[in-house]
């Protein structure tokens, strides 16, 4: 069965605002779709009507106005990782960004999207939250501000009427004597959702702590402000004995429960825990250390922004006959049929296109992972009438006629293949990788790979292969 009925593709904001109007509850935006495309599936939301968004141009800006950055909502994870305006003047975002599931996650998943799905694990609010954002909310019956504390009404609630998209994110950025930093706890390196995670902020005046904020993720319905510890920090150094402290009260903030990742009085202590450990990265100037330099984006040599469409709002019925056309491969495509599938499907079911497999189904394995103009994604999180005037590169495109790619060769001289079901969404992330980093270092590699998981080889071949292929590249 469909998980949608009508699929709109606007090309501006006023149309999206129309259809929001029109269909209401019924409808629901879809930006990057790697949260909605996993509860559509599970059967936790309902919707009758996808409103894509992910080409209205004007809503992936990131701009530095006066003292105020002003983020699209589509704004990717990615783009918030690679800007150098975020890293220099708000650089928890930044953080918060990098430590979002794995790269094709964060190629394709937005800031709104993140925000609205309102998680109380959602790594991006905590810092939003400790640098004192403002949201912007448009409709047709006009335009509001709300500050960001204020848009989590609990769990998963927010304060957004079925006819309203998130507009703009507006961030008072870091002034010179500010610092701050994000930390996340979690089960794995990547692909993993927050067991707790801090932001904390601190304005150092010649040592003396002038205002403090302390924000706090995973541990309550809402992300919360641990309000008496950022008290407790203001009038004095960041000694031992001040961070403990502020850490213990944090602690003391935090209401958690107990679920399958961690039990309540574990939480409780990981909060103290981050809190006293970002206090002192702070106080020893030590934020930025984890943080890479060039991080691999999964971009190749795109800008990382997918094309708009142009032309007026597209409509796809999930029943109905109306053509995804696109380009696979380099040819032309007019694809009948496939309109309430996913990318992953309308590729091997009604392209043939096999070498694109579905794992899990929900991005948490990269089997399915393709280039969506340009871009490394997870084709089982793309709805196929996204397709709809895009460029597509599937693991059958790699090779040129007889030749096959570099990396693919290299897989086959290192013995990087076991099973092989995995391979396609590797040789996929790997061959990105190398067009955008030449000559990655093993952390690129890694951090590259991050969102592939293999069941056979134990990944040393696989690590090898790209290592091999960019030698020889
Ligand atoms: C494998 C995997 C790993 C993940 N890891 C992490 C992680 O480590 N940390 C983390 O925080 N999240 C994680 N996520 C969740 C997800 O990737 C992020 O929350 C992402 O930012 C969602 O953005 P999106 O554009 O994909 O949202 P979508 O799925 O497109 O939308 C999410 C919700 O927001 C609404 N929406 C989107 N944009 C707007 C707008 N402009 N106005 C109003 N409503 C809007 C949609 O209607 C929907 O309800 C993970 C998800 C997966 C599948
Ligand atoms: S990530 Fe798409 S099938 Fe697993
Ligand atoms: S080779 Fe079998 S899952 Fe990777």
């Amino acid at each position: 069965m469909a998980l949608w009925e009508i699929y709109y593709t606007p090309t501006s904001v006023e149309e999206t605002l129309q259809l929001l109007a029109r269909y209401g509850s019924q409808a629901r935006l879809i930006a990057g779709g790697t949260d909605l495309l996993v509860e559509l599936e599970r059967g936790v939301r309902k919707a009758s009507v996808l409103i894509d968004i992910s080409r209205v141009p004007g809503l992936d800006g990131i701009v530095l106005e006066g003292e105020t950055l002003r983020l699209g909502p589509l704004v990717t994870h990615n783009r918030l990782v690679a800007s150098s305006t975020v890293r220099e003047r708000a650089f928890p975002l930044a953080q918060a960004a990098w430590n979002v599931g794995a790269p094709a996650i964060r190629n394709r998943g937005t800031l709104g999207g993140n925000l609205v799905t309102a998680s109380p694990a959602g790594d991006t609010i905590p810092p939003l939250v400790a640098m004192g954002a403002t949201l912007v909310l448009r409709s047709v019956r006009g335009e509001r501000e709300v500050p960001i504390r204020k848009f989590y009404l609990g769990m998963r609630e927010v304060d957004l009427a079925p006819d309203e998209m998130l507009a703009e994110i507006r961030v008072p950025v870091a002034s010179p004597d500010e610092r701050g930093i994000f930390l996340k706890l979690r089960l794995r390196q990547a692909l993993a959702v927050s067991v707790v995670n801090a932001a904390v902020i601190v304005r150092l005046e010649r040592g003396i702590v002038t205002r403090a904020r302390v924000a706090l993720g995973s541990v309550a319905p809402t992300v919360i402000r641990a309000c008496e510890a950022e008290g407790v920090l203001v009038g004095g150094p960041l000694t031992e004995e001040r961070i403990a402290e502020a850490a213990a009260l944090a602690a003391r903030a935090a209401v958690p429960i107990d679920d399958i990742r961690a039990g309540a009085e574990y939480r409780r202590e990981m909060a103290r825990v981050l809190v006293r450990r970002a206090l002192a990265a702070l106080a020893e100037r030590r934020e930025r250390e984890a943080f890479p330099d060039r991080p691999p984006l999964l971009w190749g040599r795109s800008d990382g922004r997918f094309p708009r469409l142009a032309g007026r709002t597209v409509r796809h019925t999930a029943g109905g006959d109306e053509p995804i056309e696109c380009t696979v491969n380099g040819q032309n495509q007019v694809i009948h049929g496939a309109n309430g599938k996913t990318l992953l499907r309308m590729l091997r079911e009604d392209l043939g296109l096999t070498g694109t497999k579905e794992g899990c189904g929900e991005g948490e394995c990269g089997a399915c992972t393709i280039w969506l103009d340009g871009i490394a994604v997870l084709s089982c999180l793309v709805p196929a009438p996204r397709a709809h005037g895009a460029q597509i590169v599937t693991v059958e495109g790699l090779a040129r006629g007889e030749k096959l790619h570099p990396l693919q060769q290299a897989f086959i001289q290192e013995g990087a293949v076991q099973c092989g079901y995995c391979t396609p969404g590797f040789v996929m992330s790997g061959a990105k990788l190398l067009e955008e980093l030449p000559n990655p270092s093993r952390e690129q590699i890694l951090h590259a790979i991050a969102g592939n998981l293999c069941r056979c080889t134990g990944y040393y071949k696989i690590v090898r292969a790209i290592e091999q292929a960019a030698v020889r590249a």
